[in-house]
C-alpha cells in the first residue's frame, strides 16, 4: 500500500518513522557519508536519529589510507570509524581493493607496466594487512573486493592492474589476507549489476571459487545502484534468492534511485560534462511520486525473500549524492530519501511504512 502526498508538501506524514525505528531489530538500515557530513550538527544528528550502521562514502578507500609513498594517515578514517563506534552503530568498511580511487605503485611500475606478481602480491598483502589490523575491532564487515567482474557479456573478470600484475586469483588472494589479517571479521565481495542474470551468474562463481579454496566469504554486497526505470523488482528478488540459497548472506550496500536521464545502467566511474539536466531548480511532484513508488517496490523486492541482513543508502542526503556528477558531471539529481535541506521526502514514508511491516511480519514468525 503506498501512501499519498499532497502537491508541493515536504510529504512526511506525522507517523512515518526513523527509518531505523521502523527497522528494529529486522534489518539493519544504514548510509555512507564523509567527514564533511559527520563534522555538520544537523546532518551528523539526521545520521544518528534515521540509520543504524554506517559506511565511509569515499575516505576508506585505499588512495585515502596511503599516499604515493607508502605512507598511511589515518586521521579521517578513524574519523569516520570512531564515529560510529561512539554511536553505536556498525561500521562496514569500503573497501581493500578496487581499480579506482587507489594508488597506482600497488601494482604497476613507474611506467605504468605490471609489477611482477611476487611484488603486487606483497604489496596487495601489506596493504590489506595494514589496513585490516589497523580498524580490527572496529569495523563490522569488509568489502574486500569490488567490481572485479567483467560487463561484457562473456567476459569473466575485467582488465585490471591488480589482475594484469598477479592474475585472476588476486581476487583469493585479497580474501586469503584479509581473513589472516583478522581471522573474525566477516568478508563480501561488492559490485554493481550483479542482479541482472547473466552478471548473477558470474559473482556466483567467483564467491563459489573463492569458497573452493577453502577461503572465508560470508556475504555478496549487491550494490544498487538503480533507476527508476529498472531493474525489474523481480529481478532484485530473485538475485537475492538466489545468492541466499547458495550460502551467502546479502547486503544492499550502495542504494539509491537514479531520475535523470541516463542512456547506460551500471555505475563504472566515469563522468562525462554533457547532458540534460532537467531539475536544476526542484523535482516535480510527478516525478516525486515516482521515486516514491519506486522505493516501496524496491523495498518490497528486498525485503520479499530471505537474505538480506543490511540496506545501505549511497549518501546522507541529495546534496551529498555522487549521482549529482555520475555519469554526468555537475547535474541536480535527488536519488535518495532526504532532500538538500535533510527533510524527509515522499520516499522516506513509504519506505519506513514497509519496514515497519516487515518487521511486524518478520516478529509473528
Ligand atoms: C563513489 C563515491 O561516492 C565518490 O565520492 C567517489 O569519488 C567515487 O566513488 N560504486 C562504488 C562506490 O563502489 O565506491 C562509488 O562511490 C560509487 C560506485
Amino acid at each position: 500500500m503506498l501512501v499519498m502526498f499532497c502537491a508541493g508538501g515536504v510529504g512526511l506524514r506525522a507517523s512515518a518513522l526513523p527509518l531505523r525505528e521502523a527497522a528494529r531489530g529486522s534489518v539493519l538500515i544504514g548510509c555512507s557519508a564523509g567527514s564533511s557530513d559527520i563534522a555538520d550538527p544537523e546532518t551528523a544528528a539526521m545520521i544518528v536519529r534515521e540509520f543504524d550502521c554506517f559506511t565511509a562514502d569515499n575516505e576508506f578507500m585505499p588512495k585515502f589510507m596511503v599516499d604515493d609513498e607508502g605512507r598511511y594517515t589515518w586521521e579521517i578514517p578513524d574519523r569516520l570509524a570512531n564515529f560510529a563506534r561512539d554511536h553505536g552503530m556498525p561500521f562496514y568498511g569500503h573497501m581493500l581493493v578496487w581499480q579506482h580511487e587507489t594508488r597506482a605503485w600497488l601494482f604497476e611500475d613507474k611506467d605504468g607496466k605490471p609489477l611482477p606478481r611476487e611484488q603486487a602480491l606483497k604489496n596487495l598483502r601489506d596493504y590489506i594487512t595494514t589496513v585490516v589490523h589497523h580498524f580490527r575491532g572496529r569495523v563490522k564487515a569488509w568489502a574486500v573486493v569490488n567490481e572485479a567482474l567483467s560487463d561484457d557479456g562473456d567476459t569473466y573478470l575485467r582488465d585490471t592492474p591488480a589482475r594484469r600484475a598477479i592474475g585472476d586469483d588476486f581476487i583469493a588472494r585479497a580474501f586469503e589476507y584479509a581473513h589472516a589479517a583478522d581471522p573474525t571479521v566477516p568478508l563480501y565481495y561488492n559490485d554493481y549489476n550483479i542482479e541482472l542474470p547473466y552478471k548473477r551468474a558470474k559473482t556466483l562463481r567467483l564467491l563459489r571459487e573463492v569458497r573452493a579454496e577453502g577461503l572465508r566469504v560470508d556475504a555478496v554486497g549487491i550494490q544498487g545502484h538503480w533507476l527508476i526505470g529498472g531493474p525489474a523488482p523481480e529481478v532484485i528478488s530473485d538475485a537475492i534468492r538466489e545468492f541466499h540459497e547458495a550460502g551467502f548472506e546479502v547486503l544492499i550496500t550502495e542504494l539509491d534511485v537514479d531520475v535523470l536521464p541516463r542512456t547506460t545502467s551500471g555505475a563504472d566511474l566515469q563522468s562525462v560534462d554533457e547532458g540534460p539536466n532537467p531539475y536544476p531548480n526542484g523535482l516535480p511532484d510527478e516525478v516525486q511520486q515516482q521515486l516514491a513508488q519506486r522505493y516501496g517496490e524496491i523495498f518490497e523486492a528486498i525485503l520479499r525473500p530471505p537474505g538480506v541482513s543490511m540496506i545501505t543508502f549511497w549518501g546522507p542526503h541529495d546534496g551529498r549524492s555522487w549521482l549529482n556528477d555520475f555519469p554526468v558531471r555537475r547535474r541536480t539529481n535527488y536519488p535518495l530519501l532526504f532532500d538538500r535541506e535533510l527533510r524527509p521526502k515522499p520516499a522516506h514514508a513509504v519506505v519506513s511504512e514497509i519496514l515497519a511491516k516487515h518487521r511486524a511480519s518478520a516478529l509473528d514468525r
